[in-house]
């Protein structure tokens, strides 16, 4: 994949009016660096995985040292779709938290995230869901329960196994194409 190539056409379609903004997704420090050395307008963000038990602080760091905000998707772990798993909001550790303070883990996961800075996309078909994912301003993690979500072991939820075949010779490009169209159509929109 010739990201350089990639990468310029999309600096055209915010040149040309088409989008406010551009960014990346799924793209590793390396990609980033990559990306950061034959840009002429920087990726505004860079969207990956990012919940408790995968907190991105390595690309964290180095996507505010270059000023591109990190994006966090699956910030509950996406529990119930095909290709992860229930692991964050089973967490005991968040439960104990979320239940000491009369919360959800899922509020407790989207508090944290919000403290920490990143922004996030959070995804509910359910009315009630959504309203409780808004509901998490008006009240604070203490330090302490800080220190136990960040202490959590890590590992990534979404493994990408799904975008390799299966004599794994091939893999799906790093580059989301699905999700500039994404930023393009909120751009457009806001
Ligand atoms: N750039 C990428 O490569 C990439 C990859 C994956 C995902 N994404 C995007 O990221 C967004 C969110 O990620 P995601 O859907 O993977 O994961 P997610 O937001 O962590 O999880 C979504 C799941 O959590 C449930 N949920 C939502 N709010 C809840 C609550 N308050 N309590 C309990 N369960 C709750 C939803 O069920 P209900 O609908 O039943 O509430 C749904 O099953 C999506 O828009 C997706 O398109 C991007």
């Amino acid at each position: 994949m010739d990201f350089g190539s990639v990468w310029a056409a999309t600096e055209d379609c915010q040149r040309l009016g088409l989008t406010k903004s551009i960014g990346v997704s799924n793209f590793s420090c390396k990609k980033l660096a990559d990306i950061l050395t034959l840009a002429k307008i920087l990726p505004a963000v860079n969207q990956v995985e990012f919940n408790p038990l995968w907190n991105q602080k390595k690309l964290r760091e180095y996507c505010k040292a270059n000023g591109v905000l990190l994006i966090g998707y699956s910030p509950l772990g996406a529990s119930g779709t095909l290709w992860a798993s229930s692991r964050v909001v089973e967490n005991e550790v968040l439960k104990e938290i979320a239940e000491a303070k009369g919360k959800i883990v899922a509020q407790i996961c989207l508090k944290w995230a919000f403290e920490e800075g990143v922004g996030v996309i959070v995804k509910s078909f359910n009315v009630e869901r959504m309203k409780q994912n808004l509901e998490i301003l008006d009240w604070s993690l203490s330090e302490e329960e800080c220190k136990r979500i960040g202490d959590l072991p890590q590992s990534r939820g979404c493994t990408g196994e799904s975008f390799v075949s299966e004599n794994r010779q091939s893999r799906s490009f790093g580059m989301g194409k699905f999700d500039y169209i994404f930023i393009l159509k909120n751009s457009l929109e806001s």
